[in-house]
């Protein structure tokens, strides 16, 4: 059999798309994190991004890609495995044990799935319905913010190589227009949760999956898993939730 045909070949897949896809998640909030500053931050950070040399945003696009189509591959074909192997009897005595998050992994993993393609379509795309952001980026209360603004910091406006005024993707007043409606900040709200809850059980099973959890190191690599959950849940709930208190505003 092929190592990945084989139980521990798709659980080594799990882990190593998991481990790439729980670092990016960490990372991209600390970047969104950059909010709370003066907008040119994050609005020079998004253009820096998006204006990456060798194509490599496309690069790594194709790679997240490539780790959340393996990650469901293993998840769902090590499901039907698993279902195949076990008794009925077992199944049901374990999972009495597991906790909540392990025995909902695969209904997490598809409610994530859609969060992100809802992400995607919003803030990426820009094509959910009356956030198409072409010329403005129109909030809950009708307030107009330009889709596009010139660079500027601490009151200078950034220039290019010609002189002319650096004009960057309005990335911090597109945040505060599309977290002015309710309905979307609770549904961001509640998919990070998820997806942060299935990341810090994801992380535990991952060390297991790696061999790295012996009896020694169990109890503290699960508290390390259980922080990477909390810190990335409170660090991305806490930017809608910073918008609704006002905590951030708009930079125009
Ligand atoms: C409060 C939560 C979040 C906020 C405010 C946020 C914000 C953003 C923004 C503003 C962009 C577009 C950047 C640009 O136009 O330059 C973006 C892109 C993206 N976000 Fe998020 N994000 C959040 C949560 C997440 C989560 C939880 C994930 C992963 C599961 C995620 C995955 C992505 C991906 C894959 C992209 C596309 C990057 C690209 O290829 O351009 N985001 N996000």
């Amino acid at each position: 059999m092929s190592l990945l045909a084989s139980s521990l070949g798709k659980k080594y897949v799990m882990a190593l798309s998991g481990l790439v896809l729980s670092i990016f998640v960490l990372g991209h909030m600390v970047g969104n994190l950059q909010v709370f500053g003066d907008p040119y931050l994050i609005n020079a950070y998004g253009y820096k991004l998006q204006h990456l040399p060798y194509g490599l945003l496309w690069v790594v696009r194709l790679f997240l890609l490539a780790c959340v189509v393996a990650h469901i591959w293993a998840a769902i074909t090590l499901k039907i495995q698993n279902k195949k192997a076990r008794p009925q009897d077992y199944e049901a005595k374990a999972t009495v044990q597991a906790s909540l998050a392990s025995r909902t992994m695969i209904m997490s993993g598809l409610i994530i799935l859609a969060f992100l393609i809802f992400h995607l379509l919003h803030y990426t795309v820009r094509a959910v319905p009356g956030h198409q952001y072409n010329h403005a980026i129109i909030a809950n209360d009708g307030t107009e913010y330009p889709a596009e603004v010139p660079l500027v910091l601490h009151g200078k406006t950034k220039v290019d190589a010609y002189g002319d005024p650096l004009i960057v993707h309005n990335v911090h007043d597109m945040m505060i227009a599309g977290f002015s409606y309710p309905l979307i900040s609770l549904f961001y709200i509640i998919g990070v949760y998820l997806l942060c809850m299935h990341l810090s059980h994801g992380v535990s099973s991952m060390f297991q999956s790696l061999g790295l959890r012996n009896e020694k190191w169990r109890y503290r690599l699960d508290k390390i898993a259980m922080v990477y959950g909390w810190v990335t849940f409170l660090g991305y709930a806490s930017i809608p939730l910073g918008i609704w208190f006002g905590i951030v505003n708009a930079s125009v």
